[in-house]
């Protein structure tokens, strides 16, 4: 037998519809499978509590967002380079005044004032605040309260109808079924952070302890990866020279923060001329660098992410850190979304936004309309090293961000995700089972989000082979020491033209032995990782000591360095960012400029997994980047 959620969310709205014939002209928008791991229910929702009513409208001319970013991304296309500007994206995806009055309207004749209804400064997302008894009785649902295993509470519904004249203009309504909550920490808990259903559970490094050697000679590279493993292995020999112009964005999310004094030991050892310097810092959502908890789980992360992401950029460059989310309500990436695609239209000329804490911001009139929003840039090139899976997300809810990073690559961000650190399972090796949920013991391939939208650039993990040198021909392999490089196949995305004749020829010479019911082979549907690069014994200071990490969340930063480091190339001689590079490194001009894996295999639900094959593979993608080759034939793209 062969499910999808999608056939399965389509079959049991199918059912429902049959099952409630009174209700013909309102059909079921959203439905969840099941309450995700870790949740209960608790109790219906009081009454008379007031929820913050959001309806996500369907923008225009979505559906060609593809097209539009190929047309600018591809390296034949004439328009190559031709990046839009924030007031464009705006203006071509806002949503149409009908869909804004249809939805305006079906609330005022439920009894909601006009006055209470607000509309995003996109225009993007309508909202009211609500008594659950109105918003039950405008959707047809009932909302619960959900109590995680830590404590942290979630409202939520398990199913919400929409009128039919109004489904075709909203994506979806938060609150609803979606479980993309903020978690507090867990209160006197023992020390872990404890943001489950925030993203970064899973997509966390791991560590094996501290290094209780000195760490310094390259030929130590097969134990320890330092910074200049790093540069050897990518051939990462470069002095950044239009740093003014040029950005590096990485993404945290609180209560995960780095430490100062941890950057500061690395720089001691690996980086002198990090000396004294910081990230410039741009907090969404009130977030911050707590300093309260502290321990790898909360520092692991942020301080891996800097200490190699601006090492290898070097201190000429200015790396920004998007601190997202405060303690009390975490974030969620539709945080960091919002704030750069909505909320920086509103602040004219301003990068000077270092306390917000409402995002978007709706307060009304607060949007006079200028031109050209889109004043505080996001950075060319943002790596982010958290994760969900796939199926933790309705299809609604992750098309609608995916289209997001498509906006972004519109705009020539390069948008970098880690793919994933337990193979071809979901997060702490859970796997799908039939029905959708996700289980230990599930036994369908379970892969990850962001990774699968074919708009951002996944990237999976390599390692050493064992004894190799970073002079070997081929001295890295998949990742196979304490973490598996995520990858595989979306059950969402449909595959992307840009990587239909690499995937091709990896289903065809080296057809996976595996049944249809354990993984998405149709072949049509979205692979991934697109790239990978060393994840495997990074010597990071975390609080105070030396560690040994993992993770594809090394992978992640450390590619951002090295497509930032030919973007300064190409600012320096006048072009433009490279933007999202899919269509290019996929494309025939790019064959052998990344250095292909051949070997490992990412296992997970009882398998063990793909294979790293000549080509592509959904190990290890395209395989790690070589620097010098690639900053010439990027040079040589209008
Ligand atoms: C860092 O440098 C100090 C001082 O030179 C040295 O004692 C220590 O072993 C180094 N740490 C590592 C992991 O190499
Ligand atoms: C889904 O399937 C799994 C494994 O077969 C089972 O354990 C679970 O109870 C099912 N859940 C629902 C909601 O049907
Ligand atoms: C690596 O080198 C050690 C020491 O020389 C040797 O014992 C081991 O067999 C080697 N491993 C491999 C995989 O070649
Ligand atoms: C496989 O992917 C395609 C394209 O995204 C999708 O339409 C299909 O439903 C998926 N099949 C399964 C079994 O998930
Ligand atoms: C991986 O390679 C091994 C050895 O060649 C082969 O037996 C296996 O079927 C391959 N697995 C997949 C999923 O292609």
């Amino acid at each position: 037998m062969r499910a999808s959620l999608i056939t399965l969310v389509t079959l049991s709205l199918a059912l429902l519809s049959v099952a409630e014939p009174l209700l013909s002209p309102i059909n079921v928008h959203e439905k969840r499978n099941s309450i995700p791991r870790g949740w209960s229910l608790t109790r219906r929702h009081d009454t008379a509590s007031v929820l913050p009513l959001r309806f996500a409208l369907k923008q225009r001319n979505i559906e060609d967002i593809g097209t539009y970013l190929y047309d600018i991304s591809h390296p034949k296309s004439p328009n190559y380079g031709q990046h839009w500007t924030a007031g464009e994206i705006s203006r071509k995806f806002a949503p149409s005044d009908e869909s804004l009055s249809a939805v305006q309207d079906w609330l005022i004749e439920n009894g909601m004032e006009r006055e209470r209804i607000k509309v995003s400064p996109t225009k993007g997302w309508i909202q009211v605040d609500a008594t659950v008894e109105e918003a039950e009785r405008l959707m047809n649902t009932e909302y619960n309260v959900y109590t995680h295993q830590t404590g942290q509470e979630h409202v939520a519904c398990e199913a919400y109808h929409l009128p039919e004249h109004i489904s075709p203009h909203v994506d979806f309504v938060l609150p609803s079924v979606h479980f993309d909550a903020k978690l507090t920490r867990r209160s006197g808990d023992d020390g872990r952070a404890s943001n489950i259903g925030q993203p970064g559970v899973g997509i966390k490094p791991k560590t094996t302890g501290a290094v209780t050697e000195t760490v310094s000679e390259i030929e130590q590279c097969n134990e320890y990866i330092t910074p200049v493993c790093l540069r050897a292995l990518y051939g990462l020999e470069y002095e950044p020279v239009a740093t003014e112009k040029n950005s590096y964005g990485i993404v945290e999310y609180t209560p995960e923060a780095y430490l100062k004094s941890d950057l500061e030991m690395f720089a001691m050892n690996y980086s002198q001329d990090l000396l004294g310097k910081e990230p410039y810092q741009i907090s969404i959502d009130g977030g911050y660098q707590q300093m309260e908890y502290q321990g790898f789980d909360y520092n692991g992360e942020p301080d891996l992410d800097l200490q190699y992401g601006m090492t290898l950029v070097t201190g000429k460059q200015q790396v920004t850190l998007y601190q997202a989310g405060d303690m009390v309500e975490g974030a969620s990436f539709n945080n960091f979304l919002d704030a750069i695609d909505g909320t920086y239209c509103t602040f004219e000329g301003g990068d000077d936004y270092t306390q917000d804490s409402k995002y978007p911001d709706y307060s009304p009139g607060g949007y006079a309309g200028p031109e050209d929003c889109g004043t505080v840039k996001p950075a060319y090139v943002i790596s982010t090293s958290y994760g969900y899976d796939e199926a933790d997300l309705t299809p609604f809810y992750a098309e609608r961000q995916c289209a997001e990073y498509a906006k972004l690559g519109l705009m020539g961000v390069t948008i970098l995700y880690s793919s994933g650190d337990d193979g071809v399972a979901g997060n702490d090796d859970y796997c799908l089972n039939p029905n959708g949920t996700q289980t230990a013991d599930g036994t369908m391939f379970d892969p990850s989000f962001p990774g699968t939208c074919p708009y951002v650039t996944s990237v999976g993990a390599t390692m050493m082979k064992p004894n190799a040198s970073v002079y070997d021909a081929q001295p890295e392999m998949a990742c196979m020491e304490v973490i598996y490089s995520g990858g595989g196949f979306s059950n969402y995305f449909a595959m992307p033209e840009y990587q239909k004749e690499a995937v091709d020829y990896y289903l065809q010479t080296y057809p996976p032995d595996y049944p249809a019911t354990m993984w998405n082979s149709t072949g049509m549907s979205r692979a991934f990782p697109d790239i990978a690069a060393n994840g495997a014994n990074y010597v990071v200071a975390v609080d105070g000591e030396f560690e040994l990490v993992y993770g594809t969340s090394c992978s992640s930063p450390v590619s951002g360095a090295i497509f930032t480091m030919i973007n300064d190339a190409r600012l320096a001689v006048g072009k433009g960012p490279i933007g999202f590079i899919n269509p290019t490194i996929y494309s025939a001009e790019f064959a052998g400029l990344f250095n292909d894996i051949t070997e490992g295999t990412n296992p997970g639900c009882g398998t063990d997994g793909f294979n790293a094959t000549i080509g592509w593979d959904p190990v290890t993608g395209l395989g790690t980047p070589n620097f010098p080759k690639l900053l010439a034939k990027w040079l040589t793209l209008p």
